[in-house]
């Protein structure tokens, strides 16, 4: 969406990501499979903005893969606030703990390994903000599972909503994937009943 330039201008007027963002950041490059899938800088700023400007008390992140978002929220929220983060591959583990052992704000973060729709009805909390970046094929069931269990006035942020162009292209049945976050869009614009009095649409 953005152009490099814009990019790099935008990257260079904003707080920075500070050394341990910056370490998991190289680290997941040099090591991982599909570092794309991690937030980055821009987006690390923006979440811990929202966290600054809403104050929450309970967060819940459903894919957590590296923690640089989950890092990023918790160094937005108040000491004794918490965020709940859920990640099904439990081979992401020891790259978890290892930049979570080293964050100051670690005891606001409490990692759930295994499949977000079994963990999260086991999730005794009202959550002030969610932030959806898990199972794209599943964005629909995710939204459904939260809504409830979010107070009134509270924030759902997903991940991908515009997903690289997709949503204004013809949909291959085959594509699970940019099925299911259209499906959401369309019910969001014929009136769904429960999206109306939502608190924040994608
Ligand atoms: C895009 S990555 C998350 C990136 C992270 N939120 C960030 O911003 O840096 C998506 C993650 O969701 C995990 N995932 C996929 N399906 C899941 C499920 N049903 N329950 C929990 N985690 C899931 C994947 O294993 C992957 O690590």
């Amino acid at each position: 969406m953005f152009t490099g330039e814009i990019d790099a201008y935008i990257l260079s007027h904003i707080d920075e990501e500070g050394d341990l963002l910056s370490a998991l950041n190289r680290d997941a490059n040099v090591n991982l499979l599909r570092p794309r899938m991690l937030s980055g800088h821009l987006q690390g700023r923006i979440l811990k903005m929202f966290c600054r400007m809403i104050r929450p008390r309970r967060v819940l992140e459903i894919g957590t893969y590296t923690s640089y978002a989950t890092l990023c929220m918790a160094e937005g929220m108040e000491e004794g606030a918490l965020i709940h983060t859920i990640e099904i591959n439990d081979e992401m583990e020891d790259f978890i703990m290892k930049y979570l052992s080293r964050s100051l704000h670690k005891d606001k973060i409490k990692v759930h390994f295994g499949d977000a729709m079994e963990i999260i009805p086991r999730l005794d909390e009202t959550f002030d903000m969610v932030f959806i970046d898990a199972d794209k094929r599943l964005y629909s069931e995710y939204y459904d599972l939260v809504f409830p269990m979010v107070r009134p006035g509270g924030l759902i942020l997903a991940d991908n909503t515009l997903w690289d162009g997709k949503v204004v292209e013809e949909v291959h049945p085959s594509d699970k994937q940019s099925s299911s976050i259209c499906r959401r869009t369309k019910r969001g614009r014929t009136g769904n009943k429960d999206l109306r009095r939502s608190r924040c649409r994608f």
